[in-house]
């Protein structure tokens, strides 16, 4: 069974505050989503190994330690993960990116693949999907399913807001991806929106409603 860590540090919760706010802006809920996501990769980056090395210091030489040379690759779905990109490449300036384009047909709410390019050498690296809405969990399932079949191991999902549904879906279609939630929220609407949620995620990153 996946783990699913849901972050209660005081500043995510207040950005998220924030971001759920209807009168918030398009540009303060861009930069928010950017924001939580660079908070956020600092506790899913925490099992990253680590390397011993000496540096010299004006005043003497320092054991140290630095990450040590992991392969990695962000993987935003497209559009709405797109927004959690430049937090992430702000903290690993060095990682990959690849995208998945990926829409919930608005009857169905199945996912449809319309985009899908990653690194060349994906299958050597580990992968860190975003997405900031994980709401029935179909978009994250198939996202994973696309990355494994491309050769990926090792797999997390970074998400804003996390329903049950998904988090449900997501452990029973791939209990070896952990996800990292800033909120777990109550349940999905009839046209399968996170209750209460922040509405379109994608719509608000781009203010194309
Ligand atoms: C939203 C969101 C996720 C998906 C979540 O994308 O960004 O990708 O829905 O829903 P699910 O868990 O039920 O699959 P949307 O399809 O609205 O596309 P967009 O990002 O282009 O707006
Ligand atoms: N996608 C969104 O952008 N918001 C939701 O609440 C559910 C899916």
């Amino acid at each position: 069974m996946s783990k699913v860590c849901v972050f209660d540090h005081p500043l995510i919760q207040h950005k998220l505050s924030i971001l759920r706010d209807k009168s918030t802006s398009v540009k303060e809920f861009r930069e928010l989503v950017s924001e939580i996501a660079m908070l956020m990769c600092y506790e899913a980056t925490r099992d990253l190994p680590l390397e011993e090395i000496t540096v010299e210091t004006p005043v003497a030489p320092a054991k140290c330690r630095r990450i040590s040379g992991k392969k990695l690759a962000v993987v935003p779905i497209l559009r709405a993960g797109l927004g959690m990109v430049d937090g992430i490449v702000s903290m690993m300036p060095n990682v990959k990116v690849g995208h998945v384009g990926l829409f919930r047909d608005p009857a169905t709410l199945e996912p449809v693949k319309y985009y899908f390019k990653m690194p060349p050498d994906i299958e050597e690296r580990d992968a860190i999907i975003v997405d900031p809405m994980l709401a029935t969990g179909g978009s994250a399932s198939a996202a994973v399913a696309f990355l494994k079949e491309a050769g990926v191991k090792h797999i997390k999902l970074m998400s804003i807001i996390g329903a049950p549904e998904g988090v449900k879906r997501m452990q029973e279609d791939h209990p070896d991806v952990d996800i990292y939630v800033a909120a777990l929220d109550d349940h999905l609407n009839e046209h399968g929106y996170i209750v209460p949620g922040l509405g379109d995620a994608g719509d608000r990153i781009f203010g194309t409603k």
